[in-house]
């Protein structure tokens, strides 16, 4: 498909919280029933939460750094619970900073001294690490997917957050879920908001021992997958 990230606007979703849509093809970043909500309940309480032991840092990828929204959730869980982290994001297509600085996830929070926050972690230079505290590191990658070779057992916890695969097919591929399984250490985990049962099996194809999870609000599941082939 050949899609148009280039025209983007902002919508309240139903928690209050922002997304982004694309406007030629009504893609949105998040879910509309709340993107602040979903972020928090699939990759905060299905991932993070789940990770059974954690090493320091914990090594966190995203796929779509997108609104950054999950990066600053993931910042301020850091802060508040002094756990520390390296959070490698991948992206694309940036957002313009103007658009992203209306975000309004530090309003939504309740935590307006962290806008600032908010607005650095899209100014500070792609390709290189951007230490923002004693224990949160930022390393925002300017590329492609298709492109990224994240080194073999680096990573502790992937937040698969690409565009839903009736939009983006080529990014929910055995082959790709195989270079993610791959970068992950032994107890890894990955999650993802999608539960599609193709996914799945991609997943599954990739050696990952995938559960379905109770869904955030609006969706009935969604997927986490382990490796080492236990669950806990
Ligand atoms: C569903 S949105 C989620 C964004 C983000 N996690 C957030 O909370 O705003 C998917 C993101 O993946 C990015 N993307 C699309 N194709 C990509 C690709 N091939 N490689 C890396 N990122 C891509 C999009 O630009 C978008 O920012």
């Amino acid at each position: 498909m050949c899609a148009d990230f280039s025209k983007r606007a902002l919508v309240v979703t139903a928690d209050g919280s922002h997304t982004v849509v694309l406007t030629d093809s009504e893609v949105h970043y998040h879910s509309v029933h709340g993107a602040v909500q979903e972020s928090k309940h699939v990759f905060l309480r299905m991932g993070w939460e789940a990770l059974a032991k954690r090493s320091s840092p914990v090594h966190i990828l995203e796929i779509g750094f997108g609104t950054g929204l999950n990066a600053f959730l993931q910042y301020e869980l850091s802060q508040t619970t002094q756990t520390s982290v390296f959070y490698t994001a991948i992206e694309a297509y940036p957002l313009d900073s103007e658009l992203a600085y209306a975000c309004n996830y530090a309003q939504v929070l309740n935590a307006p001294e962290l806008q600032k926050d908010f607005e650095q972690l899209h100014t500070c230079a792609w390709d290189a690490p951007h230490v923002f505290s004693d224990t949160f590191t930022l390393l925002k990658r300017h590329t492609h997917l298709a492109d990224y070779m994240p080194a073999q057992g680096s990573m502790d916890l992937i937040y698969f957050d690409a565009f839903a695969p009736t939009f983006q097919p080529e990014l929910w591929t055995v082959e790709v879920f195989q270079k993610l399984y791959d970068s992950l250490r032994a107890g890894g985990i990955l999650v993802t908001y999608c539960a599609k049962g193709d996914v799945r099996r991609a997943m599954q194809a990739a050696g990952f021992a995938v559960e379905r999870l109770a869904g955030p609000p609006g969706k009935r599941e969604m997927l986490r997958g382990f490796k080492g082939g236990f669950c806990w």
